[in-house]
């Protein structure tokens, strides 16, 4: 199994799990006519097949017609009947259509119990993981192929959106104005969020998959000597550093080139020591299509409530949202700002059954 399908297979051991832990606890239960309908409309092999894969991550059609080689009619009617049942989320994105595993709501219980109960070794189940990872990896290429092609003018490229030093401002303020024992940017590119925070940080590290991108962050902070501040190739989703490491993570205009936002919020919040806090900077909401196939994005932006949901399922408490909109003349985009807590440790505590007060 490569690397890709390993991950996947894990998150679709941990999408299982957690119903087992979570959703089960705080649904109640589904009526027998709800139980019913579910249970038909994830009663063929395809559809048991397609569960399956969204347990790993969202999809869109085009995706699922590559993945499991039938045609676009037959998967879309698929979708439809166990979007109807309450099994998958269905949502839009400008021309693309995503579809998500239920993550809330009774019928999330049942959609997530069957996908627990499917056998992980199943040879086609494995197949499907292994072509699901081939279809990321090939569009993953493509983004990259894009970074490279525009590394050394990224800087300029950021500044078609709404005024740089607004946003910088604002994240400024997000962040508020102490030190940081360590900064994680995650997708750092040419490492503007390190130049701007390093010098209050004992250490700031960036990670970024574009070795283009890398060479240039690298050279401008040896210029501006901020040795404290270093980059690093590597995967945002897997990042080489223990649970905890980090008081501050950043993910600024990096996840709507993602295939999983919710996978990379989740990282984030690994990497977080309790108290610590994650700083979401991207697009609203927008339908500049020519984006995804001129600039490699793959969401049209993130709706306030959709970012919170991952944030909350990562065990972040959202703390602040703010929206720069741009003057309605000069046609740029919307930039927002999420900024999550990780709770400290006493609120866990709380959870579990002990009466100590949350202390965020
Ligand atoms: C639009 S750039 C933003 C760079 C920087 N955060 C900024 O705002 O200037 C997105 C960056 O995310 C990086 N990236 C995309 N997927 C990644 C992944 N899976 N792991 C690490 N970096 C990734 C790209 O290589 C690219 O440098």
């Amino acid at each position: 199994m490569s690397g890709d399908a390993k991950n996947r297979a894990k998150r679709t051991e941990l999408a299982a799990a957690k119903s087992r832990v979570d959703l089960s606890e705080v649904q109640p239960g589904l009526s027998r006519a709800q139980a019913l309908a579910g249970l038909r409309s994830a009663g063929e092999a395809t559809r048991l097949r397609i569960l399956a894969l969204l347990a790993a991550g969202e999809l869109n059609v085009k995706d699922l017609t590559q993945i499991l080689g039938q045609s676009q009619p037959r998967i879309s009617r698929h979708l439809k009947l166990m979007a109807e049942a309450g099994l998958i989320r269905r949502f839009r994105e400008g021309s693309w259509v995503f579809f998500r595993l239920a993550d809330s709501g009774a019928e999330a219980t049942l959609a997530h119990a069957i996908v627990a109960s499917l056998d992980p070794t199943d040879l086609t189940l494995a197949r499907d993981r292994a072509r699901a990872s081939a279809v990321q990896k090939a569009r993953a290429e493509a983004a990259q192929a894009y970074f490279d092609a525009h590394a050394s003018e990224w800087d300029r490229i950021r500044a078609l959106h709404v005024t740089e030093r607004e946003v910088e401002a604002a994240i400024d303020a997000a962040l508020g104005h102490g030190r940081f024992t360590l900064l994680v940017d995650l997708g750092t590119g040419t490492g503007r969020i390190l130049e701007l925070f390093a010098p209050r940080a004992n250490r700031a590290l960036g990670f970024d998959l574009n070795r283009a991108m890398l060479a240039y962050a690298r050279m401008k902070l040896e210029r501006a000597g901020l040795f404290q501040a270093q980059v690093r190739h590597g995967d945002l989703h897997n990042v080489p550093l223990p649970d905890g490491a980090a008081d501050a993570v950043v993910l600024h205009q990096v996840l709507h080139f993602l295939d999983d936002p919710a996978a990379a919020v989740a990282e984030a919040a690994r990497l977080l020591a309790p108290g610590g806090r994650l700083l979401v900077v991207d697009f609203a909401p927008h339908e500049l299509e020519f984006l995804r196939e001129q600039s490699a994005h793959r969401r049209l932006g993130f709706a306030r409530d959709q970012l919170g949901r991952l944030f909350e399922n990562a065990g972040l408490k959202l703390e602040r949202f703010r929206e720069l909109k741009p003057a309605p003349s000069d046609g740029k985009l919307t930039v927002s700002l999420w900024l999550g807590l990780k709770p400290a440790l006493a609120a866990k505590k709380r959870k579990a059954g002990t009466k100590v007060e949350a202390a965020a």
